[in-house]
């Protein structure tokens, strides 16, 4: 890649969380300098993308930055030449997400954004969209990189990595949420702590914390038994049990919870769900306050209420993960990439997320080798259901999607896969066209 400056692409522009994106780049300039942003999205999401666009022409204005900003329902115009594409879009909207939600809470089952049948749903939404932006990748932009946010990250990933030449990372927020909040709890700057984190995407464990050469996760795993803040704002802040935590000897991450507690959590999204709606509906409803307020032409800054949203630091992860590449740093960062052999229990072209050196050629993990028993048997099966939905997404084949659900440790009973399935599938129907030939 060339040391001139950089074309962003961003697709899924008129994101509520774009605001934060651009706040990450105006605070970069001086290393990342960044030459123009093109914001695409879809027609439904026209009036978003307008009002986004408004609120960063105001934002650089106010840094003084020299930036073009584009905003247009042009893919292949966003992507002719970038450097950089960063996805972060959602097919069917928040509508499509809060039926994911509600679908497997009738059959008394977790019903997630990313985890469980919710994020099962997503993926078959996403992967064919995203795959048909990885052709216009190949054709305007092939030296680009593409950063994954689009949800559930992970198993998108593995879907770009097998099915495309695009050269892609997946992130995600989690694990650099995990760092601010292990330093918080720690009273230390979060550069100083160095967490060893493997696993898959929202279901990521650090093995290992480290505080300036002593190793601290049992220091860590107590505090977090003890009730130290470990959550993110949507995911509910289920108590961990202090001896569980210490059994395991792995500082899980917030999503976890969903594996590990999942009677208490499905209780929690019951609950939600007859009082104030599933996260979803009170997304909209936050989604709603905040555009109002980007409409205020005197807003020239990412305002706070941002922060009831569960993505923070998303800019922090794709721009200094943006800076490594651009300026071959060579440092560490938690990302989603193809295992080839770093989890010895995995296969070598599944994607998962671990830290990683990450310099102009891209992110190379560093070795795990054998996990401990006490992991690999939940890792092991949720890999199997994400290879299993990637392979349905693409083939729109009902019997891979079936036994993606089956293997899901989430789904109890296959019964029960079948009909959520079923029932994904006719709610789903003008999202899923692989699956009505
Ligand atoms: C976390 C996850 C993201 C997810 C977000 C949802 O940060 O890591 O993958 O998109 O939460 O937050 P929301 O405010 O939309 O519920």
């Amino acid at each position: 890649m060339t040391k001139s400056p950089l074309k962003l692409a961003i697709i899924g522009g008129g994101s509520s969380y774009t605001p934060e994106l651009v706040e990450g780049v105006l605070k970069r300039l001086d290393r990342v300098p960044v030459k123009e942003m093109h914001f695409v999205d879809v027609e439904a999401g026209q009036e978003k993308l307008e009002i986004i666009e408004a609120l960063t022409r105001r934002m650089v204005e106010k840094a003084g930055a020299d930036i073009i900003i584009k905003a247009s329902l042009d893919r292949r115009a966003a992507i002719a030449d970038a450097d950089f594409v960063m996805t972060q879009f959602r097919v069917g909207g928040l509508q499509a997400r809060a039926n994911d939600e509600r679908i497997p809470l009738k059959y008394d089952v977790i019903g997630q954004e990313t985890t469980g049948p919710g994020g099962f749903a997503k993926a078959l939404r996403t992967i064919p969209v995203i795959l048909d932006i990885c052709k216009d990748i190949e054709e305007l932009a092939p030296n680009s990189w593409m950063l994954n946010f689009t949800n559930p990250a992970g198993l998108v990933t593995e879907a770009v990595q097998k099915y495309s030449k695009v050269k892609t990372i997946g992130l995600c927020n989690v694990p650099v949420s995990m760092k601010m909040m292990i330093a918080e709890m720690m009273d230390c700057l979060p550069e100083e702590l160095s967490l060893e984190c493997a696993g898959l995407n929202h279901l990521v464990w650090a093995h290992r914390a480290w505080l300036g050469g002593k190793d601290i996760t049992a220091e860590v795993l107590k505090k977090v038994g003890d009730g130290a803040n470990f959550s993110m704002k949507n995911i509910f802040e289920e108590p961990w049990d202090p001896a569980f935590l210490k059994a395991l000897g792995a500082i899980p991450c917030p999503y976890h919870r969903y594996f590990y507690q999942t009677d208490a959590m499905l209780a929690e999204e019951k609950e939600s769900s007859l009082n104030e709606g599933t996260r979803a509906e009170q997304v909209m409803k936050t989604e709603q306050e905040l555009f109002e307020l980007y409409q205020n032409e005197s807003l020239a800054e990412k305002p706070e209420q941002l922060e009831k949203r569960g993505g923070a630091y998303y800019s922090d992860a794709s721009l200094n993960l943006v800076d490594a590449i651009y300026n071959d740093l060579k440092t560490i960062h938690v990302v989603n990439v193809r295992n080839n052999g770093t989890i010895a229990t995995l296969p070598d072209d599944a994607v998962i997320e671990c830290s990683a050196v990450v310099g102009s050629w891209g992110a190379r993990p560093l070795m795990i080798g054998e996990l401990s028993p006490a992991v690999i048997g939940l890792i092991g099966q949720v890999k199997a259901y994400e290879q299993l939905t990637v392979e349905a997404a693409v083939h729109g084949e009902y019997d891979k999607g079936l036994m993606a659900l089956a293997n899901n440790p989430l789904v109890p009973d296959i019964s029960k896969a079948k009909s959520i399935f079923d029932d994904i599938l006719k709610t789903n129907h003008d999202y899923l066209p692989q699956f009505n030939q």
